[in-house]
């Protein structure tokens, strides 16, 4: 049987591109945003749920509308953050927090027997460091759902559901691609103060969180993995000789 999995946030962006190469692999994905990515014509394996995630209230009965359509769950991926209109602070804490946290109260006792079973909670190097251009709902928000990695880690163990964080820097997705190409001097300076001398991509972000709902990764629960390349491990005094250098 194809696999069962819950992608919240998978309509754009880092989402977008993790459903697209989970379809290459046959699974059952139910996606869940306020919009539609692809037509359900040319991606039967898909079964979006328009659904905004500010209504809390409701999100018990869209988990097990999703149950009853689709059947028992292998995986759950978060990816959603809150953009839109209205109280950033409200707005994040609904749709990153209580979210999550319904969901996960929800489907915890619907995954599959057999097989791996796994939730993969995307985050932020935000949610440890500053990242100046994001709002303080943004940090906040990304830091309690590292603790909720790990809440959830432990708590749900006895069912055998495997809980996991992945923490990106910058990520090159292909509505930004463009944005960064164009300005070759910011795009040179971002790689410039990266260790690997580049700028990671979506799709590179999506394979980590594949390896997270992988059977290889059976023995990890309760991490968050930091994809930035070591970036945030360097002081400020190798920072300044980089940037001192850079163009050079
Ligand atoms: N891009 C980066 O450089 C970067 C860096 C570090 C971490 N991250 C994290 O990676 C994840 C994906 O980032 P991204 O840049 O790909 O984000 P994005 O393009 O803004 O996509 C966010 C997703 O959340 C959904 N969403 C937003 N508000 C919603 C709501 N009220 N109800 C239902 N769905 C909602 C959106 O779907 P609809 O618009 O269809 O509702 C979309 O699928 C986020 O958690 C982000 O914090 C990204």
């Amino acid at each position: 049987m194809n696999k069962h999995i819950l992608i919240i946030g998978g309509t754009r962006g880092l989402g977008k591109v993790l459903v697209k190469n989970l379809l290459k692999k046959k699974y059952v994905l139910s996606v869940v945003g306020r919009t539609a990515a692809f037509s359900r014509r040319a991606h039967p394996g898909i079964v979006y749920w328009p659904y905004d995630l500010r209504h809390t209230q409701n999100i018990p009965r869209l988990i097990s509308r999703i149950l009853k359509a689709k059947g028992k769950l292998d995986s759950i991926v978060f990816l959603q953050r809150f953009r839109g209109q209205g109280d950033a602070w409200q707005g994040e804490i609904d749709v990153s927090l209580t979210a999550t946290k319904i969901i996960i109260d929800s489907a915890a006792g619907h995954f599959n027997k057999k097989g791996n079973k796994t939730i993969v909670i995307v985050s932020s190097i935000a949610g440890s460091l500053i990242v100046e251009d994001q709002p303080l709902s943004y940090h906040v928000g990304k830091a309690a759902l590292n603790q909720m990695v790990r809440f959830y880690a432990v708590k749900l163990a006895v069912k055998g559901v495997r809980v996991n964080g992945v923490s990106p820097t910058l990520v090159l997705k292909p509505e930004s691609k463009q944005f960064y190409l164009k300005d070759k001097g910011l795009y040179n300076l971002y790689k410039a103060v990266h260790p690997l001398n580049k700028i990671n991509t979506a799709e590179e972000v999506a394979d980590i969180i594949e390896f997270l709902m992988h059977d290889k990764s059976r023995a990890i629960s309760g991490q968050n993995i930091v994809v930035d390349g070591a970036l945030s491990l360097q002081g400020h005094e190798s920072l300044a000789v980089k940037l001192n250098n850079f163009g050079e």
